[in-house]
């Protein structure tokens, strides 16, 4: 499998799990293959169910503007699910589904090699923040390996509760600033000689 057309193919030929049984069309996610930010949200629910697309529905919207408050239009970034098929009833996923599908995210992350993977959700945490809780961490960044991950709320649990509305929305504005740390340091990276990388100068 070497491009995201060929993942796509393979995901909706997914039998993994039984939510393919029960779901309308998969929703493997979306956006340039070059992205330097992945949004990483929980499932698909029933418009995204409908269409094959994450994000489009009311919680969707509110990630776009939540977007263009930091300049950004959902197709400048990578946008994906926990869970490729809808659970359903809008029911959570199961943990059984969940690892079924990571091989998915894992494939994701391997072809699109984003500077900054953005979960959206408690699910999505536990899968780079194991054992954390959202409360906690949501709005700070980890570093591993190359890649900036940063937690935030659910933007559907957001829309609802003004509290953590207003938590997503100065989570989001930490975004540019926290993606041009990794810039810098790839740029860095990039002009000192091989040695002195080895060695994490
Ligand atoms: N909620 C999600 O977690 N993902 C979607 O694609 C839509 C709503």
């Amino acid at each position: 499998m070497s491009t995201l057309t060929d993942l796509y193919r393979e995901i909706g030929a997914c039998q993994r799990c039984s939510l393919y049984k029960t779901a309308t069309r998969p929703v493997p996610g979306e956006g340039p293959d070059n992205s330097q930010i992945m949004f990483i949200g929980e499932a698909p629910g029933f418009h995204e169910d409908q269409q094959g697309r994450p994000f489009v529905g009311a919680a969707g919207q509110f990630l776009e503007s939540l977007l263009a408050s930091i300049k950004l239009k959902r197709d400048q970034v990578y946008i994906a699910n926990v869970v490729k098929h809808r659970p359903p009833n809008n029911r959570d996923p199961l943990p059984g589904e969940i690892i079924a599908c990571r091989p998915w995210v894992q494939k994701q992350i391997e072809l699109v090699k984003p500077k900054m993977i953005v979960t959206l959700g408690r699910y999505s945490m536990e899968m780079f923040f194991a054992g954390k809780t959202i409360s906690k961490i949501h709005g700070t960044g980890q570093k591993r390996d190359g890649v900036m991950y940063f937690a935030m709320y659910h933007p559907a649990a957001a829309l609802h509760q003004q509290s953590l509305r207003q938590a997503i929305e100065t989570d989001m504005l930490k975004i540019p600033a926290l993606l041009a740390e990794m810039e810098a340091k790839e740029t860095k990276n990039e002009s000192q000689p091989t040695q002195m990388k080895m060695f994490g100068f």
